[in-house]
């Protein structure tokens, strides 16, 4: 039987839903998040579809990193509930690589299916071609965060988070790795969740802008 509410009449009231569920890759109701006893986020309700690429913004120290955080699972310690799908790729502000490994085991070790073909040719992809044995910090900052890139697609994603992937980079490269972002989303069409403080970057990227905002953060629901 489908799942509904009995009403007064005895007919079946079919459940509110501002996204189709088999849509809804990532479905986000924060009710509350507190450090100790300051409480940063109350309201934070949003889902994000398949293929769909949602923008957050807002003031510095708003809380935008603590919704990300919370989405990807990394902290539990919140009132509210998240779904997400198994394949979670996160990308952050500094990559987080390991430093004893070299650029092609930073991708091996991480997803033990993919082959060395297989990272070679993701190495390749982010143009590292050439660097797979070097350890990364030998790399430059802008080759690390194409590696962290690379990285987080070699998993073929289903939900994809970055924490401002792209600043403090050079205006070519900051290009080069958005162009970048921009083929391997249209590839493998994760559900996205992206920060940044750059408009441009939001507007290119982005469907749709979700914004953060007043003390403590909040989030109107925004449908699909
Ligand atoms: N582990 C923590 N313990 C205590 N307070 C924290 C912790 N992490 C974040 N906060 C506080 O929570 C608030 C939100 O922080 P958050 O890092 O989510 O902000 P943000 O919007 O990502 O800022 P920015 O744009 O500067 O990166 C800030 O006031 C911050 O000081
Ligand atoms: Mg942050």
């Amino acid at each position: 039987m489908t799942p509904g509410i009995q009403n007064g009449t005895g007919r079946q009231v079919p459940p509110v839903q501002a996204v189709p569920a088999d849509r809804a890759a990532i479905r986000v109701n924060i009710l509350s998040k507190r450090f100790g006893a300051t409480e940063v986020l109350r309201g934070v309700h949003f889902s994000v579809a398949r293929g769909e690429t949602v923008a957050l913004v807002g003031p510095s120290g708003i809380g935008k990193s603590t919704v990300l955080r919370i989405v990807a699972g990394l902290d539990p310690a919140f009132d509210g509930e998240v779904q997400r799908p198994e394949a979670v790729a996160m990308v952050f502000q500094e990559p987080t690589l390991l430093p004893w490994r070299s650029a092609l085991q930073n991708l091996t070790l991480v997803h033990p299916d993919l082959s060395d073909s297989g990272a070679r040719a993701m190495l390749a992809r982010v143009g590292l071609k050439g660097r797979e044995e070097a350890f990364p910090r030998s790399l430059s900052l802008g080759q690390q965060r194409r590696l962290a890139l690379a990285r987080a697609f070699a998993g073929a994603p289903e939900m994809l988070i970055m924490d401002e992937p792209f600043v403090s980079l050079d205006p070519e490269l900051a290009e080069a790795m958005l162009g970048l972002t921009e083929e391997l989303i249209a590839e493998h069409r994760p559900a996205t969740i992206f920060v940044t403080h750059a408009r441009d970057e939001a507007d290119r990227l982005a469907s749709r802008v979700l914004e953060l905002r007043g003390t403590p953060a909040t989030l109107t629901p925004h449908l699909i």
